[in-house]
């Protein structure tokens, strides 16, 4: 589906005209509040309903409590502004309340999760992650406005980039890619290898960019969906508290570290072409360098687990989606790489 994207805070007052809408419901982090951002919400023409208990990594119990407060509200738009846990509850609401209609405008404060580009929503329910789907979840209405990139932390850009770098190589891993999801994928890593550098020094001259890299790796995996490094990662953040990013980036590079050493390039060749892997560089060996020059924090204790009582969490549907086959003593050898890696980086 084509969203109608906007790059500017102040299209907000034209889409809420637009739709006609009186009283829209903003979900947004807590972390927002008195900020620049929620000063406008205050001083547009409309009556709206702030949601501020968004969770990262949204759960059931979050979910609902927004749920209540959305159904209390007798709202007539959602607008959801943060990163992807405050685009999956907006859309989560959506779905939950059966409003399909009801139109959603996303505003990402973040370059990572894509969440804006896709119709998923990821909830975790009983230690799981769940993802919600349905065409209705895509946002009507896209603003990336790359003001709001500047107050991040240099951890959240590395964590959040990380995450949308990961997306458009999975996306080229599950055998589903069209054209378009490749040429998306394409793009967004090209502009992620050529500016993250910048991204992260804080120079506002790529932020642009770097929002444009995780819209378009979003529109990659809303053709394909995600695969192997996401399948492996959950169980990291949710049981190990590993931000979603870096738990992805750790897993996909030992995947695809394990599908090079088991004499399987040929599977991996639309991901050489590219990373630019010309003169028989490894895309792990790429992918590693680029996450060790990123140098994203890692706080995380990982013990009381082995490759084996990982593997009985990994999430099979999004392993299944991989074009290039692990099988479960794969799984299981891939995560004792990833366990000593963050044991010691
Ligand atoms: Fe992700």
């Amino acid at each position: 589906m084509e969203n109608n994207v906007y790059n500017s805070m102040t299209a907000l007052e034209e889409l809420i005209k637009k739709y006609n809408a009186r009283k829209p419901f903003v979900i947004m982090g807590r972390h927002l509040c008195g900020s620049v951002t929620d000063n406008y919400i205050d001083s547009l023409d409309c009556r709206a309903v702030k949601y501020t208990g968004v969770r990262e990594n949204p759960t059931e119990e979050s979910v609902t409590d927004a749920l209540t407060k959305f159904t209390q509200s007798d709202c007539d738009m959602i607008i959801s502004i943060g990163g992807g846990s405050a685009m999956d509850t907006a859309k989560a609401v959506k779905y939950r309340s059966n409003k399909l209609s009801l139109p959603h405008i996303a505003i990402p404060t973040t370059a990572g999760s894509g969440s804006e580009a896709t119709p998923y929503s990821v909830v975790i329910i009983d230690g799981k992650k769940v993802s919600l789907s349905a065409p209705e979840l895509y946002p009507e209405e896209i603003i990336l406005c790359s003001e709001l990139l500047k107050s991040l932390s240099p951890q959240q850009k590395k964590v959040s980039l990380l995450d949308a770098l990961c997306h458009s190589i999975e996306s080229l891993m599950t055998g589903r890619s069209t054209a378009e999801s490749k040429k998306y994928a394409d793009s967004s890593v090209k502009l992620i290898l050529g500016n993250y550098e910048e991204y992260i020094k804080g120079n506002e001259a790529v932020f642009e960019d770097i929002f444009k890299a995780s819209y378009y790796a979003g529109r990659a995996i809303a053709v394909t969906k995600t695969s192997v490094g996401h399948a492996m990662s959950y169980t990291l953040t949710t049981d190990y508290n590993i931000r979603h990013g870096q738990a992805v980036a750790i897993c996909l590079i030992k995947a695809l570290e394990f599908a090079e050493k088991s004499g399987r390039r040929q599977e991996l060749r639309t991901i050489y072409e590219i990373l630019g892997c010309d003169h028989g560089e490894l895309a792990s060996t790429e992918l590693m360098k680029v996450y060790k020059a990123m140098a994203p924090e890692l706080s995380a204790e990982i013990s009381g687990c082995t490759g084996e009582t990982l593997a009985n969490r990994v999430n099979m549907e999004k392993l299944s989606n991989s074009a290039v086959e692990f099988n479960r003593q794969a799984v299981v050898e891939i995560y004792n790489s990833v366990i000593r890696f963050i044991q010691s980086p």
